[in-house]
């Protein structure tokens, strides 16, 4: 009497294991789904790059793969545990040894690893390009990008263009800790590493927005630390890189000119570099064209006046242990600031 008991509550609780298994997969295959949604989302299934492209069809050849692995034991396993189970005359069997399953069992394992690495080989030598020379450095900050085209004489910060459909080449280094280049829809990531300059390139293939993060824990900002990679065509790429070099526009309304005297006379100067004004600060990111820009700290904020005048305000709440200090001035002298900065088209 007792052993039925335990049978019937032992195939209870297997029952119970399996719909939580059931319910889990679920909830995974929803988390899946939902994380391709966002329009701001960096979805490596949607690749933008030619790396990117090759990763995706690399990952979907070793899923399907593996997906025919799951399928082939999961049925097997099924029809052993229904035909084979324990019936009141089933007698142990006898069987010991067999070398003809054990060679296949071998083989089969061994065949499908070699596939993988074939295909993995093949993959990563599509990803790496012939080397032709950097475009521009990104340097790692914490927590900002800084992108310094040193040839035609400018740097931007947490926003960068490139041309579609030809080799992007990047260099990367760091200025503090090791930081990683990543634009997930490009394809591949890099190590930024203080002392050292590593490269990292692909062809951009669709032109749109992306977003580039840091993905190797730098600190407390790691999170915070994001940048805009835009892909256009080769003559709108001309058209930024031609605005860029210029310097910073005289501004025009009343309350940006004054923001633009009162700048000079506070301490912004000393972190950052406004081209074309006393302005020449290298600590802080280049504000020449800082209006153009769509997001400030990193790109983690739309860049609105509302939000420009809370950072100017208390940066620390925005993102605690940022080296920006807090601008202590009256409202009315932070607005003018905000206005200046704005019209830094
Ligand atoms: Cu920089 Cu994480």
């Amino acid at each position: 009497m007792s052993r039925v008991t335990v049978r019937r509550s032992a195939s209870g609780s297997r029952r119970r294991g399996a719909a939580r298994a059931l319910l889990l997969g679920a909830l995974l295959a929803l988390v899946v789904v939902a994380a391709g949604c966002g329009a701001d989302s960096p979805d490596i299934f949607r690749p933008g790059g030619s790396a990117g492209e090759e990763i995706k069809t690399l990952s979907f050849q070793i899923f399907a793969i593996l997906a025919v692995v799951l399928v082939t034991v999961w049925g097997l396993l099924t029809f052993v545990i229904i035909k084979y189970r324990r019936r009141p005359e089933s007698e142990v069997s006898k069987t010991r040894g067999n070398l003809k399953i054990e060679i296949v069992w071998t083989l089969i394992p061994a065949i499908i690893v070699t596939v993988l690495f074939v295909l993995t080989v093949q993959a990563t030598r599509q990803i790496d390009l012939p080397d032709r020379g950097a475009q521009f450095t990104a340097v790692g900050h914490r927590w900002w990008w800084e992108f310094d085209f040193s040839e035609q004489g400018f740097k931007t910060a947490n926003e960068v263009y490139v041309a579609a459909a030809r080799i992007t080449s990047i260099d990367v280094e760091s200025v503090d800790v090791i930081h990683s280049f990543w634009v997930p829809q490009m394809g591949g990531k890099v190590d930024m590493i203080p002392g050292r300059v590593n490269h990292i390139r692909f062809v951009p293939l669709k032109e749109g927005e992306y977003l580039g993060e840091c993905s190797e824990f730098c600190g407390e900002q790691h999170g915070k630390m994001r940048f805009l990679f835009v892909v256009v065509s080769a003559e709108e790429y001309s058209a930024w890189v031609h605005d860029q070099a210029e310097p910073a526009e005289q501004p025009t309304g009343a309350e940006a000119v004054a923001g633009g005297k009162l700048i000079q006379t506070i301490a912004c100067g000393s972190c950052h570099t406004i081209r074309g004004t006393p302005s020449k600060g290298t600590f802080g990111p280049d504000l020449t064209h800082f209006g153009s820009r769509r997001g400030i700290a990193a790109y983690t904020l739309p860049n609105t006046p509302e939000n420009l005048l809370a950072w100017l305000q208390d940066p620390q709440a925005i993102k605690p242990a940022c080296t920006m200090p807090t601008v202590p001035l009256p409202l009315r002298e932070q607005q003018q600031l905000v206005a200046y900065l704005e019209e830094l088209k």
